[in-house]
């Protein structure tokens, strides 16, 4: 009998189990995955411009069971959403999910994400989360997604990391010896599962067989018995990136690949000479000091572009206007600044995907503030105007207060500037 491809392996586990395994009617609510997937984050980070989803082209390479989607969906409302995968059984639970939750501007279709140009359409966002690294040519991938990427477009994608799961690499090896691999899911589960329990609690790989979700079908399948499962360093990503004729943009969570907070002091050698290196050597040298921070190398990218968009200057605050990150909106943040009014308090905003920790609006903040958790951008001078009224400050007081705070919070992206200027 013929050797079966790699894809084919790949579809098979798939159509046998639909990732991930979430029930159609449940919604979304991880903040963290709502702000990688929103447009409004993305464009604002690298372009410092505040785009509105209403109206634009979202496309899922690799959609699984159509929850990522239905994250895309609820991050951009009023977009219009593709989904490709080339797992039929995948796609078929995608289609259930989206009439499930009403949303029409959807459709799904059978496709390698390697050449979408069938679809015959040009997208505004691409979200392409847990695919890249099963594809035999990652590389393929990235240019099958740049082929169908607005010249402003942004890619949001991801690749394991191969320090982080170097120890999940050796039990697929493992289980590649032992033929475990080839059995179908319902006979090598268990045994994944016996072979797990009984491992000396000493070795490496069982440290990642901690808590409850590992230990599932999903888990297991999803981890120790993946096919094609690939790790990548920062350097490979960057190459990658070249070769696809694509430029990185950020990391996803970029507030943990930073020196500040992978050490517990600072070290004045480190933090001089790290400024000397590459973002690229920058991002590699946190992931060797750090290996196992993060499962994924997680991404935005795009073309290629010249310059990108420097901070913007004192005057571009004071034309400006600013807003809230609308999903802040969604998530009823200005109940919280009237509640922190009516009892003369802070605020605090937790869990912000865009900060490193908490965030606490001090309880005069809160009251000139306010006016930025509601629907249309407010001037900042009407701002700065409001902060004269509440407090004994001259004008150039009010401002340079105001702004080193709209500054901290926009660099968090819990506020967004819209500048004339630009
Ligand atoms: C781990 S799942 C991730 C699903 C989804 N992106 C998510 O994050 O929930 C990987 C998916 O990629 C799909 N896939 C793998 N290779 C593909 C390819 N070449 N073209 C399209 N889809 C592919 C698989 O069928 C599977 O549904």
């Amino acid at each position: 009998m013929p050797e079966q491809s790699i894809p084919s392996l790949v579809q098979a586990q798939f159509d046998e189990f639909p990732y991930p395994n979430v029930p159609i009617e449940q919604t979304v609510t991880d903040n963290f995955a709502l702000f990688a997937n929103s447009i409004t984050t993305a464009r604002y980070l690298r372009d410092r411009q505040v785009v509105k989803p209403e109206g634009k082209m979202m496309l899922n390479a690799g959609c699984g069971s159509g929850w990522e989607t239905l994250v895309l969906a609820t991050a951009n409302p009023g977009a219009y959403y593709v989904g490709v995968d080339i797992s039929a059984e995948s796609i078929k639970m995608a289609e259930q999910r989206f009439q499930f939750h009403q949303i029409g501007d959807a459709r799904f279709q059978v496709m390698d994400i390697t050449d979408m140009r069938a679809l015959g359409e040009q997208f505004d966002f691409i979200a392409c989360n847990d695919v890249l690294y099963l594809l035999d040519d990652p590389v393929a991938g990235l240019k099958g997604m740049r082929q169908v990427l607005k010249p402003e477009g942004i890619i949001r994608t991801n690749v394991h990391s191969l320090y982080q799961r170097q120890f999940i690499f050796h039990m697929q090896d493992a289980m590649e010896l032992l033929g475990v691999m080839d059995e179908p899911a319902a006979k090598a589960v268990p045994i994944l599962r016996e072979l797990m329990e009984a491992l000396n609690d000493a070795s490496f790989v069982k440290s990642h067989w901690n808590g409850d979700a590992i230990k599932t079908t999903t888990g297991i399948l999803a981890n120790f018995l993946l096919r094609s499962d690939k790790g990548f360093t920062v350097p490979q990503v960057f190459e990658m990136l070249r070769q696809a004729g694509l430029q990185f943009i950020s990391m996803v969570n970029w507030q943990a690949w930073k020196l500040e907070r992978v050490l517990t002091k600072p070290i004045p050698y480190a933090m001089r000479h790290i400024k000397k290196l590459s973002q690229e050597e920058q991002l590699h040298f946190i992931e060797l000091i750090f290996p196992n921070m993060t499962r994924l190398i997680d991404f935005w990218c795009g073309h290629p572009c010249p310059t990108p968009a420097a901070p913007f200057s004192q005057e571009e605050w004071w034309q400006g206007s600013v807003q809230a990150h609308p999903l802040l909106l969604r998530l009823n943040a200005r109940v919280a600044f009237e509640n922190a009014i009516r009892d003369n308090g802070p605020v605090n905003i937790n869990g912000w995907p865009g900060a490193e920790g908490n965030i606490v609006v001090d309880p005069f903040s809160v009251r000139w503030l306010i006016d930025v958790f509601g629907e249309e951008p407010v001037p900042v001078q009407a701002l700065v105007k409001k902060a004269v009224d509440l407090m004994d400050w001259t004008q150039e007081e009010a401002f340079g207060q105001v702004l080193a705070n709209l500054k901290f919070l926009e660099e968090r992206l819990v506020l967004l500037l819209n500048s004339p200027l630009r």
